[in-house]
């Protein structure tokens, strides 16, 4: 399948979605929601929605079930990303291609943006169209999990930024990857699952393909950030080698890195074989992940 053209599609009408669940620039008070917006549309691929959807759809679910409940960890992904870059955390000035919110609109500005995506998300969530309270609840836990301190997102970036600068080894790099990035990507073919009624082995094999992919993303994170141009990232390319961050190509070299990345893709893809047909996009997604060269 044409992924980069299933990607594009994907794009537009998560985009679409985004723009329907903010509050307008106009409203009241402008200046955060003009934050938030600048930080969302700035770009940025929608992998996570596009994981959400791809899992879901395999079993079924339902399309605007599922939009809401990406463009929701879109949100909690680009808080994530506003945040990230703040200067207390890695003191980057552009992302997806534009300055960093807190260049844009200040640190105070840019640290609300980031709440209010956050908050905005769970507002999102409780109300996640077609779904009994208990798969609401379920997708709800999950995500505040996934992103929180034990084996989740801030977890992850803490770790991160105690170990800049310092000799980390296999075993707490991968806690940090899996943790940081890994997590977040997991939650969404789990509750693309949940949203579409998976029954329990359909729900662990989409928890193996997330783990798999979630690290592998991290690697090739770690690897672009060596290997392309900071024009072609729409971010700051060499900063992680610069403040010494624990990374896959620093402990291991570009290309065992690459072949991990590798192996964990196809590790992916076994674990979807029993979705058949259905499960392409998944597939293609998994291979796109490795390649990808933003
Ligand atoms: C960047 O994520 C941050 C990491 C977790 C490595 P993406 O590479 O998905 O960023 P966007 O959303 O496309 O900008
Ligand atoms: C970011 O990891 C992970 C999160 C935002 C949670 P990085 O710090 O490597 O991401 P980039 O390279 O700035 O996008
Ligand atoms: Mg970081
Ligand atoms: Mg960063
Ligand atoms: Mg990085």
């Amino acid at each position: 399948m044409d992924i980069i053209a299933y990607m594009q599609e994907r794009r537009r009408e998560i985009d679409r979605n985004l723009d329907r669940l903010l509050p307008p620039e106009t409203q009241h008070p402008a200046t955060i929601h003009r934050a938030m917006r600048y930080s969302i549309f700035a770009g940025g691929k929608r992998l996570r929605p596009i994981l959400a959807l791809a899992a879901g759809e395999c079993l079924g679910g339902r399309r605007d079930t599922l939009l809401d409940l990406g463009s929701a960890i879109e949100m909690i992904h680009t808080y994530s990303l506003i945040h990230d870059d703040l200067p207390a955390l890695d003191n980057d000035d552009f992302r997806r291609g534009v300055p960093t919110c807190h260049r844009v609109f200040g640190e105070a500005m840019a640290i609300l943006a980031g709440d209010s995506l956050m908050t905005r998300c769970y507002q999102l969530l409780v109300d996640l169209p077609g779904l009994s309270d208990s798969v609401r609840l379920s997708i709800i836990r999950e995500v505040a999990a996934a992103t929180g301190t034990i084996d989740g997102m801030i977890g992850g970036q803490v770790v991160d930024l105690e170990s800049e600068g310092k000799d980390v080894d296999r075993t707490l790099l991968d806690y940090i990857h899996r943790s940081k990035t890994g997590a977040l990507l997991t939650v969404c073919t789990r509750c693309g699952g949940l949203a579409a009624g998976a029954a329990a082995p359909e729900l662990a094999a989409l928890t193996e393909y997330g783990r798999n992919v979630g690290l592998a993303f991290q690697i090739v994170d770690d690897i672009l950030d060596v290997t392309e141009t900071s024009e072609n990232l729409g971010k700051t390319a060499g900063k992680d080698e610069q403040v010494r961050k624990a990374t896959y190509p620093a402990l291991y070299g570009l290309d065992a890195s690459r072949k991990r990345a590798g192996e964990l893709v196809e590790r992916a893809i076994g674990e979807i074989g029993r979705f058949g047909e259905r499960a392409e996009p998944l597939r293609a997604l998994a291979r796109f992940i490795m390649d990808r060269s933003t």
